[in-house]
């Protein structure tokens, strides 16, 4: 399949540029700036992203532009402009003031294929220190603001490819320029750029030639074709959350192999209210082989009087592969083991160093002997293309639009030691909470729900207060409310709920949930804090 590689020099919205290029329905994968795959007749592209260097820090990262150049068409974002014109003999120097926020195009050449269709004066979002001051010959420069210059470039640079995948007529006035160079300043893929879209899609469709054939459908339709001859007559065995893309792997996964592929739900008692039950009714209505396991006797013993976040963390992560392995054992000709692993999972994205900051984790714990392949039908996916994925499978959207949730559960949501009561009682707060939040439509006709990343209650079991109850004294737990708004979780802001829809909740939470009689909301970003308070 067709695909544009983007090379990631470290911006905080490489992912974002990703996502935009998914949304032309057209595959595109992030590698490290330096891991540029040199034969992979696939690639239609190339995208150099933004980064947090200068071309002149020591450590700013460089790449050879001979391996791509005339070989693809290019579009340098910011960093990957300025290191093109910086590299190939133009000039970059620090701009007098950083060049930050919205700016607009005041002159652009619009018979440029990258600029096709765009309006004079369009809104576009810089974000630099350093700026291009000069570009290298045989360069043109095709769109400025009112303070940069060079805000776009454009080279015409002959292909040095056996065969193009681009007709000649769409680059006109260049029609002989097979895979020319484009370099602009601005973010294309940020929303305060309102034609950035426009851009990228010139860029990918009408210039690199994408058939744009990246969709949910086709998705489903060669990944169950792949399952099947990856899988054959094997049996599969694939760990299930409730959350979303353990769900859709298992649902794609059966397409292909029906029930030879078992699923293992464990129940270690802090789920949500009545979710373990809920869950398996969805699981069952999907036609899934679902093997539910009641733990959560066992996970109570382990963890009676632990209160450090950590340990309860390993208990639980140990008793679950100790729980998770006793039944997987019991399919003794199981040769796979599935798993909902997503792109951003694995994505290697490099912090300011150079270092990968997050790299690929594989389900640690299944005994050895058990000799099980991995099959991650999702590894390719963004988190809402999951979610179309599913819609396109026919799963219910209370299914598909769930929040994420963290696998220890509300263990760690309950500050202090955990016990069944405190779990209920976090439970019923919780459920009060999250279904107001279902049925709360906000003035844009949107669910609170659908709007918000994240959201939970949270028990602080270590802290106590007094309150007032028709005539009796109380002496009893807050319930922290949290909501974030984010893309991927590792950042996050807290969610600006309405003022009528927290002070409903918190009434109904005072009025319903013995044990809690005061309720605080959350207004924390990440960082510095985290999403889980534990
Ligand atoms: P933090 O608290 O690190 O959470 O900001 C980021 C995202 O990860 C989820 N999370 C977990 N998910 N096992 C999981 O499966 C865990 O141990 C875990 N801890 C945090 C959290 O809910 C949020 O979506």
């Amino acid at each position: 399949m067709q695909k544009i590689i983007i090379l990631d020099f470290g911006s905080q919205t490489t992912q974002l540029i990703a996502r935009r290029v998914r949304e032309l329905d057209t595959f595109c994968e992030i590698l490290p700036y330096n891991k540029f795959p040199q034969d992979d007749p696939d690639v239609i592209g190339v995208i150099l992203s933004g980064s947090p260097f200068s071309v002149y820090d020591p450590e700013a990262f460089k790449i050879d532009l001979s391996m791509l150049r005339g070989r693809y068409p290019i579009l340098g974002i910011c960093y990957g402009a300025q290191f093109i014109s910086h590299t190939l003999g133009g000039r970059v120097e620090p701009a007098p003031s950083r060049e930050y926020g919205r700016q607009h195009l005041t002159t652009i050449d619009l018979g440029n294929p990258l600029f096709e269709g765009f309006e004079m004066g369009s809104q576009v979002w810089m974000s630099h220190g350093d700026t291009i001051t000069a570009i290298p010959e045989g360069f043109q420069c095709i769109a400025s603001t009112a303070s940069v210059k060079y805000a776009a470039y454009y080279c015409p640079q002959p292909s040095a490819r056996p065969s193009g995948t681009l007709d000649p007529s769409a680059l006109s006035p260049q029609p002989s320029a097979l895979c020319p160079i484009w370099g602009v300043q601005f973010h294309p893929e940020v929303f305060h750029s309102t034609q950035g879209s426009l851009l990228l899609k010139n860029f990918v469709v009408n210039i690199c030639g994408s058939r744009q054939e990246w969709s949910a459908a086709s998705f489903v339709d060669t990944t169950v074709a792949e399952l099947k001859q990856q899988l054959g007559n094997d049996r599969v065995i694939l760990g299930l959350s409730g959350g979303v893309d353990s769900s859709v792997a298992a649902v794609l996964i059966s397409r292909a192999i029906g029930n030879r592929l078992t699923c293992i739900f464990v129940d270690h008692g802090m789920l949500r209210k009545n979710e373990f039950s809920q869950v398996m009714e969805d699981y069952k209505v999907l036609g899934l082989n679902v093997i539910g396991v009641d733990a959560s006797e066992k996970f109570f013993a382990d963890l009676a009087g632990v209160t450090e976040p950590e340990q309860k963390r390993k208990i639980i992560g140990r008793d679950f592969v100790e729980v998770f392995n006793a039944e997987a054992k019991k399919i003794t000709d199981a040769r796979w083991l599935a798993q909902g692993t997503i792109y951003p999972d694995r994505i290697e994205s490099l912090n300011i160093t150079g270092k990968v900051i997050k790299s690929h984790h594989n389900v640690g714990g299944l005994p050895k002997e058990m000799n099980l392949q991995l099959c991650e039908p999702l590894k390719w996916l963004f988190k809402d293309e999951v979610r179309r994925v599913g819609r396109q499978l026919g799963m219910p959207d209370h299914l598909i639009n769930r929040h994420p949730f963290p696998g220890p559960g509300l263990a760690v949501r309950i500050l202090g030691d955990i016990t069944p009561e405190r779990v209920r009682i976090l439970q019923d707060a919780d459920d009060i909470y999250i279904r107001a939040m279902r049925e709360y439509v906000c003035e844009d006709g949107e669910k609170l729900y659908d709007k918000v990343w994240q959201a939970g209650a949270i028990l602080l079991a270590t802290v106590r207060s007094v309150g007032v109850m028709g005539d009796e004294r109380t002496y009893e737990h807050p319930v922290a409310l949290r909501a974030v708004t984010s893309t991927d979780a590792m950042t996050a802001d807290w969610a600006h709920l309405p003022y009528d829809f927290m002070a409903r909740v918190s009434t109904d939470i005072i009025n319903h949930v013995r044990g809690v009689n005061r309720v605080c909301y959350d207004i924390s970003s990440k960082p510095p804090a985290t999403i889980e308070w534990e």
